[in-house]
């Protein structure tokens, strides 16, 4: 399977990462062999029809900041035009969210689907702005486009609702969906003030490109968007998102709190077919109240009761196991289609 992998920031080394060291057990159990075949950054790219050397591209980026010096060439480029036009199955789109328009999210999507791509994203920037215009221009040029690693990481909390719960009916879900705040809270809990904690976060590569994202609740906004236009059936944006972030949360908020055996998260609700996410007091023993970069989500379904999922929410490598299980899911239905034929 040849991949065009545009953005190598966090998530995109950790895949690298990844394949170097789980490319035989992937052939051997899934019968999968991914090979990057272009790598694009902000400021260069590299290309080989054969599949790119892995260390070496990730040494190139990490000595040089870019990919573009693998060869050692400078190159003029257009990524549009490199995406449409080198031969690849599957665009891994790894760029930073932008929730102001989605760009360059939403053009390297188009420009993938419109040159028969399948599409993985870990950005949540195109979805949260045009999750049912992108679906539907998936299924008029008959592509998959997965998004597993928008949500939770590598915590499989869309698939959890969408498969494990087919046949029933989710009323509404409440829960943890960023984890960098997740962290801050934590940490002052423990004491460490807001900015020490926000460093750290940064530093661990937990944060956004630009943390505002994950301090003003724009971040889980952004994911509770996703899960309520895929798994809720809901046409929104993030317009439509009751939004209020973690800034006036104090260490002594925390510690009133802490003493009345609660802690505050910012949690992300849909029920109702009303969004909010905001710092909320939970009880200790809620399951959702978890730490760390953990994410947790409650749903309630009709039959089944309550379910909650708990899992890494944030980190390059837990992201970057979410992309492989979008990949193999693709690869999957690709060929069970075949089978159908
Ligand atoms: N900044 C995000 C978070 C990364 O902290 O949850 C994962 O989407």
């Amino acid at each position: 399977m040849r991949l065009v992998v545009i953005g190598f920031g966090v998530v995109g080394q950790s895949f690298a990462k990844l394949l170097i060291s789980r490319s035989a057990d992937l052939y051997r159990l899934y019968g999968v062999n991914p090979r990057i075949v272009a790598c694009i950054d902000s400021c260069g790219y590299a290309v080989s029809a054969t599949g790119l050397d892995l260390q070496r591209l990730l040494n190139a980026k990490k000595l040089s900041g870019t990919v573009g010096a693998y060869d050692k060439e400078n190159r003029k480029f257009d990524p549009l035009r490199l995406i449409e036009k080198v031969d690849a199955e599957m665009l891994l789109e790894l760029t930073p969210t932008n929730l102001d328009n989605g760009e360059p999210g939403i053009s390297n999507i188009i420009a993938a689907m419109k040159s028969g791509k399948h599409v993985i994203t870990v950005n949540k920037g195109p979805l949260a702005l045009a999750f049912p215009s992108l679906l539907e221009l998936a299924n008029y040029n008959n592509i998959k486009l997965r998004f597993s690693g928008t949500v939770g990481g590598g915590t499989p909390i869309l698939e959890f609702a969408k498969r494990c719960l087919k046949g029933d009916s989710i009323m509404s879900f409440q829960g943890i969906l960023n984890g960098t705040t997740n962290y801050i809270l934590s940490k002052m809990e423990e004491g460490l003030t807001f900015e020490d904690a926000l460093n750290d976060a940064k530093y661990k590569g937990y944060a956004e490109a630009v943390p505002f994202l994950d301090v003003d609740g724009f971040d889980a906004a952004a994911k509770l968007v996703i899960m309520a236009n895929w798994i809720m059936g809901m046409k929104v944006t993030i317009k439509d998102v009751n939004r209020r972030g973690i800034s006036g949360v104090s260490l002594a908020d925390v510690r009133r709190a802490h003493k009345r055996g609660n802690a505050i998260k910012l949690i992300a609700t849909c029920d109702d077919k009303q969004l909010d996410v905001k710092p909320t007091e939970l009880s200790n023993v809620d399951p959702i109240c978890v730490n760390g970069t953990l994410n947790a989500v409650t749903f309630s379904s009709e039959q089944s009761g309550e379910h909650t999922i708990i899992g890494q929410g944030a980190g390059g490598i837990p992201t970057a196991s979410a992309v492989l299980r979008d990949l193999i899911d693709i690869r999957n239905t690709i060929f069970e289609q075949r089978e159908n034929l």
